[in-house]
């Protein structure tokens, strides 16, 4: 077993001055790596991002290469002190990251061996950057994916907000975009409360995957040495160790899982996003966004954009792109690790970043809008909305469905020719076309009567509203 007191080698990594010192893996090559190829293998200037992560990574395996004296407990110690200065070093943006040292592994190392010496080049014993890279893509996705939970509750939570206020807003609901039948604007909205918890399930289903630990795994085929993997997992707070290493180091799943989860989150948001940029124009006019939240036409005047909601539309463009673009590199892909797998961190980070920032503007997008309750009621009444309604009132009554439906499909004819409104109608008019029409009927036009009465489990009515409502009150509460 190495000793700590054991003389310590001046660290080659220590260059002479005017010379770039020698790679971390530098042993069996003759020549200086050409500039170009280092340019283009380098992976620092993006995983960088990774170093927290890395830190962690690194102290809860020095930790374990002590407990399990496979490094001395002094050089373990100095390691984990050497770390968190270099964890420091970065936070304060005091840290030189170099791209001949190509990515941030070799790049911590490097800095430990400079500042410790033999201790840090020991560091590595019974380590790969294979499995340590799984790892690190692992804690932070980890981390993202608790972020984006927590993010979806807090707009979960502002469409909940509106919804409450608009418990008794009617609107047309549609399909195709055209009127179809009125529904409480608090449904509408709980609708979206649901793709969301969806999308929360997704992610916390994909987690259970994620949170497996990869380390220990080596290269591909595992390490001689007397590893205790579980002790690396329990520091690190992972339930389980991943059960093959030719696995642990080329599996991309947690990563195109988040992707996927998160293609599909972006999906949700741009479906949202779009129902405010339509909204919002003069033709429908069923919502109000705050000039703090629109921006202005360099050219016109009297324009108001919804540029927020439209960019935010847009972002799902580039979140299913990067799912597709790693979905591409890992295709037929021979095991294990291969470089191409670099090429996982640029999607993942930028779909991390623009769903995150997209979460948090719609969340206050969401808070700030109001609702014009006069606009969506003319929506209601004059887009016939209630036709089904009159159509169902005429089954009550024995007549067929087929029957009603084309007998009410006649009566919109003529309101349309006439330019009326289904509540204009007298019982004689309903009648000249179907003599089964009574009083009552003409109170099936009332878009409230039609909302009121669509009481099956799920539906639009008061009732069943205000239970989704209390459902999501009580689902989402806690801090925010
Ligand atoms: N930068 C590499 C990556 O992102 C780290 C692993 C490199 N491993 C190797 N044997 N070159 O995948």
């Amino acid at each position: 077993m190495p000793s700590a007191s054991r003389t310590r080698r001046k660290s080659s990594a220590k260059a002479p001055v005017g010379r770039k010192p020698r790679k971390p893996w530098g042993g069996r090559f003759a020549e200086r790596t050409d500039p170009l190829v280092e340019a283009y293998t380098q992976s620092v200037s993006f995983d960088h991002r990774l170093a927290p992560y890395d830190i962690a990574g690194s102290i809860a395996h020095a930790k374990m290469l002590a407990k399990c004296r496979i490094i001395s407990k002094a050089d373990g110690a100095e390691i984990v002190r050497g770390l968190e200065k270099i964890r420091r070093e970065i936070e304060e943006g005091r840290f030189t990251w170099r791209t001949d040292l190509e990515d941030v592994h070799m790049n911590v190392e490097a800095r430990l061996t400079e500042m410790i010496g033999d201790a840090g080049r020991r560091l590595h014993t019974a380590r790969s950057r294979n499995d340590q890279v799984a790892l690190d893509l692992r804690l932070y996705l980890r981390d993202i994916v608790h972020e984006h939970d927590r993010q979806i509750a807090g707009l979960q939570r502002a469409l909940l907000a509106q919804a409450s206020r608009g418990q008794e807003t009617v609107m047309p609901g549609y399909t195709h975009l055209q009127r179809a039948q009125p529904v409480l604007l608090a449904h509408h909205l709980l609708a979206h409360v649901e793709m969301l918890e969806r999308d929360r399930e997704r992610l916390r289903d994909a987690f259970n995957r994620i949170n497996v630990m990869p380390l220990g795994s080596g290269a591909l085929a595992g390490t001689p040495h007397p590893i205790d993997r579980a002790f690396t997992a329990k520091l690190l707070g992972f339930p389980r160790i991943t059960r093959n290493s030719i696995d642990a180091v080329s599996d991309r799943d947690p990563a195109l899982e988040y992707l996927a989860g998160a293609a599909i989150l972006a999906v949700h948001l741009s479906r949202l996003a779009e129902e405010i940029v339509l909204w919002n124009t003069a033709e429908f006019g069923f919502v109000r966004i705050p000039d703090s939240f629109a921006t202005g036409s360099s050219l016109m005047p009297q324009k108001k954009n919804p540029d927020v909601a439209e960019i935010a539309r847009g972002k799902a463009g580039r979140a299913a792109g990067n799912f597709i673009a790693l979905l591409t590199v890992m295709k037929g892909l021979p095991l294990s690790y291969n470089r191409d797998m670099q090429e996982d961190k640029e999607p993942l980070f930028d779909t991390a970043d623009t769903v995150g920032r997209t979460l948090a503007v719609m969340t206050a997008l969401v808070s700030r809008v109001s609702f014009d309750e006069q606009r969506m009621r003319n929506a209601v009444r004059e887009g016939f909305t209630t036709a089904t309604d009159l159509a169902d009132d005429l089954v009550e009554k024995g007549v067929p469905f087929r029957t009603a439906h084309e007998v009410v499909g006649r009566i919109v004819r003529e309101c349309q020719e006439k330019g009326r409104t289904l509540d204009q109608l007298t019982l004689a008019d309903l009648r000249r076309h179907e003599p089964a029409f009574d009083r009552k009927s003409l109170r099936r036009v009332d878009p409230l009567d039609s909302i009121r009465r669509r009481k099956s489990p799920g539906g639009t009515s008061p009732g069943s509203v205000s239970a989704q409502i209390e459902f999501w009150e009580r689902r989402l509460a806690g801090p925010a």
